[in-house]
């Protein structure tokens, strides 16, 4: 089965779990980039991408060319932004929804996901959810462990998808 690890983030935590998910799974990986990328060390970035994410904005993206349909198994993470996923997944789920397929969820956040999950179940819908994972700022507390657990989610992902080797 072919693998797929789609993501965004914008202050490296949902990458390092991405690069950690892809690297447990043997998968190939897409980083989702908008063109016009909000600034990052500025304490602006959470009112800024606050109301991106709370007004369902859909950023362009830089292009790429990995198609979902060439995929069995879908991985998709993003930071908690105003409760919902990035904007950046908001234009990939438009552009480029898969169906039918399996697929596995992770997501960073500060401490305060709220209902999250739903919306990010909600996005995914005509797919079947294979689980669910999240990391609380792993850059700045438990790096280590959240790369341990990253390996044993997907692990188990893997096993729910009936893949044993
Ligand atoms: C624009 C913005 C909005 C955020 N909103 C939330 C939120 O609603 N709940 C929460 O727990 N964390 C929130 N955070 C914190 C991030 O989800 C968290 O720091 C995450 O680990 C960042 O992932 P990244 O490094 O991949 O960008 C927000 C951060 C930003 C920049």
């Amino acid at each position: 089965m072919k693998k797929l690890v789609v993501f965004y983030s914008l202050d490296g935590n949902t990458k390092m779990m991405a690069e950690s998910v892809a690297a447990a799974a043997g998968a190939d990986i897409l980083e989702l980039k908008p063109v016009k990328e909000i600034t990052r060390n500025n304490f602006m970035k959470i009112l800024v991408g606050g109301k991106q994410a709370w007004s369902k904005s859909e950023p362009e993206l830089l292009p790429f060319d990995v198609k979902p349909e060439d995929y069995d198994i879908i991985f998709f993470g993003t930071p908690v932004w105003a409760w919902t996923y990035a904007p950046a997944l908001r234009t990939y789920f438009r552009d480029h929804k898969p169906t039918g397929k399996k697929v596995a969820l992770f997501y960073c956040h500060g401490g305060g996901p709220r209902n999250f999950i739903e919306k990010f179940e909600e996005a995914v819908e005509g797919n079947e959810i294979l689980g669910s994972i999240d990391f609380k700022d792993p850059l700045r507390h438990e790096k280590d462990k959240d790369i341990e657990r990253a390996k044993d989610w997907t692990g188990m992902m893997l096993k729910a998808a009936g893949i044993f080797d």
